[in-house]
């Protein structure tokens, strides 16, 4: 069943406060609920309606009376007074037996929770959507030693604790755990000088791997004091890691739940990268305490109001902590690898979607990051100051409301007099824009040409000119900025942009800092990019065009099947890795070659047919001339990477260790793996260890090192996981299927775990060549394991079709075999409205 934004209706009943009382029991918990309902003075009158899912009613009573409500197959319906009035109800639910992991669940005999996005259904019978605020009083009985709600805790005794929270909220935002858990405390005080108790609540043997999580949360609320004026608002917060989740973490109301991967961390069991995304998730739920929490969202249409706005401020937390130029460069990538091909398939649908069938297939890249983009251009669009002004008018307005886009707009444009009518089409409209330029210099004018185009996406076959910031400058020949970074305002299909009083033809720097996501279709000639790769004042511009030379020259040498890279290449990439001026990180992100993902979508764009084992094997023969060519300098370069000082998850060392990992990957190609088996056996790290066991899989030797590997971390749920997932990543394409389908007999591949199963699901569609294996085993396997897991967890399962997003880039024979595998699910008896969705718009 289709649902449409253009069908909102306010609610008919408005919820003053809620009692929940949980008798917890895995097969058998009584959820006891009495909520006090006023009609909505702003609505017509309603009938009254809750939703409810999965739940056993025991008895029901409105004002103390016993009713009996008519149930349906989504809720209940019932005879209510035209007055406030008192709701109670009893039911039964079965934790234990919850495998779709939202609602009331088990994982490792804790009790924990997921609401959003509507899941508090399956606890209780309530008006389930984000405009219904209460102010919640929860207890809950069990002999657990644990328990633990939303808000600050109120009394507790022997075998019961009651919380209470202050701040009326959604359900989405309403959590319980109970369990055997251990506390890693701290104390944080607010700028208005109120102590909070913090808690990453544990099972004790993960208690070692707390430290830095609770670090990350301090530095997040700081961070949010200081640049958004945000203080936290209650006694308490507190953080729990658990194992089975369907996604990264969840901003409950002062009870966040994290999937044990995103908040636990130490320098042995983690890589930089996972140090990197433990502090970044931490600080996104955390910040939702004011983007999501404080203010929410009126209906699900309006989720990039919350997401968006987070993951932007989560982006730049992270890049004032560690540095703009290279985060700016990873969230690039992200849009560029994973957005831009949402936007290129079936999948595609705005940053606002305007239907859905399952709120949880929209909890996309599209939503999320390209979300954060528009955030990011609004603020290019009114400057910093502008920026705060309008933020300050929305906290201060909206607080304590669900809001929409609507609202969100209005604020930029009350407190800056901007007119934003045309900027709301990238709420709107689907699909990435495409800029050609074209440019001349006449008598000391330099004139640059932008036109835009948007190609058609599903269900949007025109498109409108959009309002596109283009961060602009000029350079002179001798790398010096004649025109410091300007922001053009793109509105028309096409416009012209002049510079007067110019003394020499200049070059052109544009979309500097990914000022907007968009594709620059039309790139300037090789030695303008060399010379921009060399001088280009603009960290990001300047690591775009030496990645916009490397793509051209695989995409050369994928169309003449092979070959060397070419000399200009392998100059470049000399000089940036051994320019002890540039930071490691950044170097490494230069020494990175386009993805095959990357070389696909370039590929299908200009209209060809990729093939993904050709991909692959080019970018390896350019590894292994690259390895040949830069032979004199690898060691050398490798050697100066190695820390001497105790390990740090820091950025300078991360970014040492990411290129030395990097000159690894190469070294191997020409030293048998000695360089990597030697950094396998003395590595004090896990960034270390992983690597130079990927290194080793890579050229056929890592079997000894794999097994060690499982030896020394079989009992470390996290670790084995990546041990799952590398041994995919790494295998070489004719090899992936087999090695993933012989994992997945392995005694350890507990495949109802989200994370195990993903580690091997998610890492073989990652995996282009091996995926694509053209006899469409690949397929096949995904497909049975995708159907075996749906009765069980719909959620991931739906999220993981879309594995087989990349369908229409790829020859008649894969595409064919993909939408068999694809309609062998479709059809499978009793499939979850989740899957069926995106199959169907896989399939369309
Ligand atoms: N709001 C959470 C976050 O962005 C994501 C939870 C979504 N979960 C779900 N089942 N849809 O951090
Ligand atoms: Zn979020």
């Amino acid at each position: 069943q289709t649902i449409y934004l253009a069908d909102y209706m306010a609610p008919g009943w408005l919820v003053e406060s809620v009692h929940l009382t949980f008798r917890l029991a895995p097969q058998a918990t009584r959820v006891l609920s009495r909520i006090a309902f006023r009609p909505n003075p702003d609505s017509p009158r309603q009938p009254f309606f809750l939703h409810g899912e999965d739940l056993r009613l025991i008895a029901a009573s409105i004002d103390g009376t016993p009713v009996t409500p008519q149930l349906t197959a989504t809720g209940l319906t019932c005879d209510v007074p035209d007055a406030p009035f008192v709701w109670e109800a009893e039911v039964e639910i079965a934790p234990a037996d919850n495998t779709v992991l939202e609602g009331l669940y088990m994982s490792n005999g804790m009790y924990c929770t997921q609401c959003e996005a509507e899941g508090f259904r399956k606890i209780t019978y309530y008006p389930d959507r984000p405009d219904v605020m209460g102010v919640y009083t929860v207890r809950i009985e069990s002999d657990l030693p644990v328990l633990l709600s939303n808000g600050n805790p109120v009394a507790s005794g022997d075998g019961w604790a009651e919380w209470h929270d202050p701040w009326p909220k959604p359900s989405y935002l309403f959590a319980l755990v109970a369990g055997d858990l251990v506390a890693h405390h701290d104390t944080f005080t607010t700028m208005d000088d109120r102590t909070v108790d913090l808690n990453i609540w544990v099972r004790a043997p993960d208690l070692d791997k707390c430290g830095f999580g609770m670090g990350a949360l301090k530095r997040a609320m700081i961070w949010d004091e200081q640049t958004y004026g945000r203080a936290y608002d209650l006694d308490v917060f507190n953080i729990v890691a658990v194992d089975d989740f369907n996604m990264g973490a969840m901003e409950n109301k002062g009870l966040n739940i994290f999937n044990s991967s995103a908040v636990l961390a130490n320098q042995a069991t983690s890589t930089d990268a996972d140090f990197q995304r433990v502090e970044a998730i931490i600080a996104h739920e955390y910040f939702h305490n004011w983007t999501g929490n404080r203010i929410t969202c009126r209906d699900w249409f309006q989720l990039c109001l919350k997401e968006g706005l987070t993951v932007f401020r989560d982006q730049s937390f992270t890049g004032d902590l560690h540095g703009h130029a290279v985060k700016r460069i990873e969230d690039a990538l992200v849009m560029r690898n994973r957005q831009f091909q949402e936007d290129a398939g079936p999948l595609s649908h705005p940053v606002r979607p305007d239907s859905f069938v399952e709120i949880n297939n929209f909890y996309t890249v599209t939503v999320y990051e390209k979300g954060a983009e528009l955030v990011g251009m609004l603020k290019r669009l009114v400057g910093d100051d502008g920026y705060r002004a309008a933020l300050d008018l929305y906290f201060d307005r909206h607080d304590g409301q669900a809001a929409t886009i609507e609202d969100w707009l209005a604020c930029f444009t009350d407190a800056t007099g901007r007119d934003l009518t045309q900027f709301k089409r990238w709420y709107e409209q689907a699909g990435t824009p495409r800029l050609t330029v074209r440019d001349d210099f006449k008598d000391g004018t330099y004139s640059l040409h932008i036109a835009q185009e948007t190609p058609p996406t599903p269900g949007q076959p025109e498109k409108l000119p959009l309002h596109i910031p283009v961060a602009l400058g000029l350079l002179d020949d001798t790398g010096a900025e004649v025109l410091p970074t300007t922001m053009l305002e793109l509105t028309g299909a096409s416009q012209t942009f002049t510079f007067d009083n110019l003394a020499a033809r200049p070059i052109p720097s544009i979309l500097r800092g990914f000022s907007a996501p968009v594709i620059v279709a039309s790139t300037p000639p090789a030695g303008e990019r060399a010379f921009l790769l060399a001088h280009d004042t603009d960290p990001f511009n300047r690591w775009d065009a030496g990645r916009s030379l490397a793509r051209d020259m695989l995409l050369d040498l994928i169309r003449q099947d092979g070959g060397a890279p070419d000399a200009g290449y392998l100059d470049g990439l000399r000089a940036t890795l051994t320019d002890s001026g540039l930071d490691p990180a950044f170097r490494a992100l230069v020494a990175q070659l386009p993805s095959e993902t990357d070389l696909a979508i370039a590929l299908a764009a200009a209209g060809e047919t990729p093939d993904p084992l050709q991909i692959h094997r080019v970018r390896q023969d350019v590894r292994r001339h690259t390895a040949e060519a830069l032979s004199d300098i690898l060691p050398r370069l490798y050697a100066d990477m190695q820390i001497q000082s105790p390990f740090a998850p820091d950025a300078l060392q991360g970014g040492q260790r990411a290129l030395g990992n990097a000159i690894l990957m190469l070294l191997s190609e020409r030293d048998g793996g000695a360089a990597a088996q030697a950094q396998f056996d003395g590595a004090d790290n896990m960034t270390q260890q992983l690597a130079a066991l990927g290194a080793l899989l890579h050229i056929g030797k890592g079997e000894d090192a794999a097994a060690r590997f499982h030896d020394q971390w079989q009992d470390d749920r996290l670790v084995l996981n990546k041990w799952f997932g590398i041994q995919i990543t790494m295998a070489a394409p004719e090899e992936a299927v087999d090695t993933a389908a012989r994992l997945t007999r392995h005694s350890d591949f507990l495949w109802k775990n989200p994370n195990r199963f993903r580690s091997v699901m998610g890492a073989l569609s990652a995996h282009p060549a091996g995926f694509h294996r053209a006899d469409g085993a690949g397929y096949a396997l995904l497909a049975d394991w995708l159907i075996r897991l749906d009765p069980l967890n719909p959620q991931t399962t739906a999220r993981m079709v879309a594995g087989f997003d990349g369908l229409r880039r790829y020859d008649a024979d894969r595409q064919a075999l993909i939408r068999r595998e694809l309609r062998r699910i479709a059809d499978t008896q009793g499939l979850s409205p989740d899957t069926t969705e995106m199959v169907t718009r896989l399939l369309q």
